[in-house]
């Protein structure tokens, strides 16, 4: 059988902590090609993977003879390269958040259902073994309905990960849309709908930025989520935790609470309330400094090879995008907004 051709297009920091190493690691797929606009980062990989390099995307896909590509380029880029690549026939891994706005969503969702290929988004937050080991632990009903919760997600921010640091495209709405609301909220916003199989109804929120210089985006929000439900939570995303990062969940059930992520050990710790305690050490959850595969690639790939939808579709990557843009819609006009 031949090989599944893969081209990685956007060459920065998660090409290079989690697509270019995965993709290298699977026997059945061979890299072919690397796209950046700074030429020399796709030369190196290139060079690396015998591949070719490319700066435009639009030269890529019209070059070679693609079967799927990852899009790893700023927030702004996702909607076009995925709808380009769709329409040229070729499957779709692209990171989160998926767009920049609903309409650019349905769109990547119709161009991938028109060309008949895998859309699939890389909220890889649900593929961490302590949310696979907690979602295990929900549907087992040992603990009840969901009450409550309390999702965050906050570090020092991107100049510290991306690729251009402090000049990053991360810091200019041009390019990034939204800030940490856009890189960890919807990370959160997916998460917390996945493991309570439940859809957000109505969202308050609290979104600005509050430290970052010479930025336009947001590097704070505090959200406030009603679920269809009932249940009532919060959601926190922050590029100012410059101590004491924070990527736990902790969910009040009506048979006790699940803790995941708030001990450094036992990542997902259950405490009944008939005075059980359970503690699970499962694997830690990926942080910027402590890389795990994400899986989202061996997902991907194997929804090519075995030709079924891709565990985290388009429709996902939209409502979960939605969660955060109405929480930007609540800001904006300081009223609670309903998702229908
Ligand atoms: N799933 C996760 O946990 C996770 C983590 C970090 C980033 N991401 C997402 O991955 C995407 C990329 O982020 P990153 O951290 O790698 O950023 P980065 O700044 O490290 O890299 C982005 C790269 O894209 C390149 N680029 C810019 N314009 C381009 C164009 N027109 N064509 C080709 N390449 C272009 C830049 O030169 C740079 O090399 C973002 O959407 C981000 O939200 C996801």
């Amino acid at each position: 059988m031949s090989k599944i051709k893969v081209a990685v297009i956007g060459c920065g920091s998660i090409s290079k902590h989690r697509h270019i190493p995965e993709y290298a690691a699977i026997p059945e797929v061979e890299l072919v090609a690397f796209c950046d606009i700074r030429l020399e980062r796709a030369q190196a990989y290139a060079g690396q993977y015998g591949a070719r390099a490319y700066s435009s995307y639009e030269e890529l896909l019209a070059k070679e003879q693609l079967d799927a590509v990852s899009v790893c380029t700023p927030n702004a880029l996702h909607a076009p390269v995925a709808i380009a690549a769709a329409n040229a026939g070729v499957h779709v891994l692209v990171e989160k958040p998926m767009a920049t706005t609903s309409d650019e969503a349905e769109a990547m969702i119709e161009a991938a259902r028109r060309n008949n290929v895998v859309l699939m988004i890389g909220h890889n937050q649900r593929l961490m073994p302590p949310h696979v080991k907690a979602k295990e632990i929900l549907q087992s009903g040992v603990l009840g309905k969901v009450l409550s919760f309390r999702t965050s997600f906050g570090h020092p921010g991107p100049e510290g990960w991306s690729i251009d640091g402090r000049d990053s495209w991360f810091f200019r709405k041009a390019d990034a849309a939204m800030g940490a609301m856009g890189d960890l909220g919807v990370h959160k916003s997916d998460l917390i709908r996945w493991l309570l199989a439940d859809e957000v109804a109505q969202v308050s929120a609290f979104v600005g930025t509050v430290d970052k210089k010479d930025t336009d985006v947001d590097d704070n929000a505090i959200c406030v989520l009603r679920m269809r439900s009932g249940a009532i939570g919060s959601l926190v995303a922050s590029w100012t935790y410059y101590k004491g990062e924070d990527n736990s969940t902790v969910l009040w059930c009506e048979n006790g609470v699940m803790k995941i992520g708030t001990h450094p050990e036992d990542q997902v710790i259950v405490e009944l309330t008939n005075g059980t305690v359970e503690r699970y050490k499962v694997g830690a959850i990926a942080t910027n400094t402590e890389q795990t595969s994400s899986g989202v690639i061996d997902a991907f790939v194997s929804s090519m090879l075995t030709q079924t939808p891709p565990s985290i579709s388009g429709e996902e990557g939209l409502r979960s995008l939605q969660v955060i843009l109405a929480a930007f819609e609540a800001q904006a006009e300081g009223r609670v907004i309903s998702l229908s």
